[in-house]
């Protein structure tokens, strides 16, 4: 197969086709034997990735940086900008050129929307969206969808339900959009307080492929049809009133009670943090949780393949 994905950006889930994603989730499967096996190789030898993160991560920044490591590529890691030139007020523009001189691929987290597809203007390297305020983290939806299907290779009808912070989280737009595209029939339920509910503009994108959207606050009620239970934070950054997020922090809490009438083959995914205790901790070891285990897993293989394939041209692993 032809490797569209060679020199090319990927800020948006719009720049993902079946195909191409297709391509991204062989190649991860060739990255998993290849990390159980040998570690990683060093295919990416003489290649360097920039991980340019004006915002807070933990997962994003160390996994992306894990996944060139293994691949034998190096890294320049900044996580938080304190002690570069942008403390003394270089423009963005000129910090994307910068660095785009120095290595072979930006990876950049921003929390203003729209940031990193606009350093694509600046780049001459391709840049990768790790993540930019509360519009989109679609390396994240890539491993989201690669493990849910992974965990239901042979169902044509999923039932999906996003539960928490759907206005804020950057995630569940990037995962609503990306599981829309795919050849799987959804059923989605958005379930949050109605303070925070999924933007109209996503929800106009997943209904272009007409998929079954429910929309309610009432979780127990879309608990027991779940197939998937995606739940996330409450985006405390985002909130302009500390009140309104202390309303709503704790708006869901999934725990054993209300799985009472969870379907057995249920997985539980949550993009991690865990911050105010939307899932309880007794869950933490429930075969059904999937996010300490093959969710975060699945982040290390999924990047390794999209640093393989946006950086090298060949198509064949
Ligand atoms: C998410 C993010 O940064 O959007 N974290 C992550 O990358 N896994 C989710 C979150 O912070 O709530």
């Amino acid at each position: 197969m032809t490797n569209m994905l060679f020199g090319k950006n990927l800020v948006s889930i719009d720049d993902i086709s079946l195909q191409n994603l297709n391509l991204i989730f062989t190649r991860t499967e060739e990255m998993k034997k290849l990390v159980k096996e040998k570690g990683g190789d060093s295919r990416l030898k003489g290649k360097i990735l920039a991980a340019l993160f004006f915002e807070p991560s933990t997962r994003t920044f160390s996994s992306f940086i894990s996944a060139m490591q293994r691949l034998g590529g190096g890294i320049i890691p900044l996580n938080g900008m304190t002690n570069t030139s942008i403390e003394k007020g270089e423009s963005f523009e000129h910090t994307v050129k910068v660095f785009s001189t120095y290595a072979d691929c930006l990876v950049i987290r921003h929390p203003q929307v729209g940031l990193p597809k606009k350093s694509c203007l600046y780049s001459t390297v391709p840049v990768i969206n790790a993540g930019d305020g509360i519009g989109e983290h679609p390396s994240q939806a890539i491993y989201d969808t690669y493990t849910i299907f992974k965990h239901f290779p042979h169902k044509k009808e999923l039932i999906v339900s996003l539960v928490g912070d759907l206005k804020n989280g950057r995630t569940v737009h990037s995962l609503a959009k990306l599981l829309a595209k795919t050849n799987r029939k959804i059923h989605f339920n958005f379930i949050s307080p109605k303070i925070l509910k999924m933007p109209e503009e996503i929800k106009r994108n997943v209904a272009l492929y007409h998929h079954k959207i429910d929309e309610t606050d009432k979780l127990s009620e879309k608990v027991g049809m779940s197939d998937v239970l995606y739940v996330t934070r409450v985006q405390k950054e985002r909130f302009t009133k500390l009140i309104e997020y202390e309303m709503v922090k704790s708006y869901y809490q999934v725990d054993s009670q209300i799985l009472k009438n969870a379907k057995k083959e249920l997985i539980i995914m949550h993009p991690l943090p865990i911050a105010a205790g939307e899932i309880n901790t007794e869950l933490d070891t429930d075969p059904r949780s999937i996010y300490l285990t093959s969710q975060l897993q699945n982040g290390l293989y999924v990047r390794m393949a999209l640093l393989d394939l946006i950086l090298r041209k060949e198509s064949n692993g």
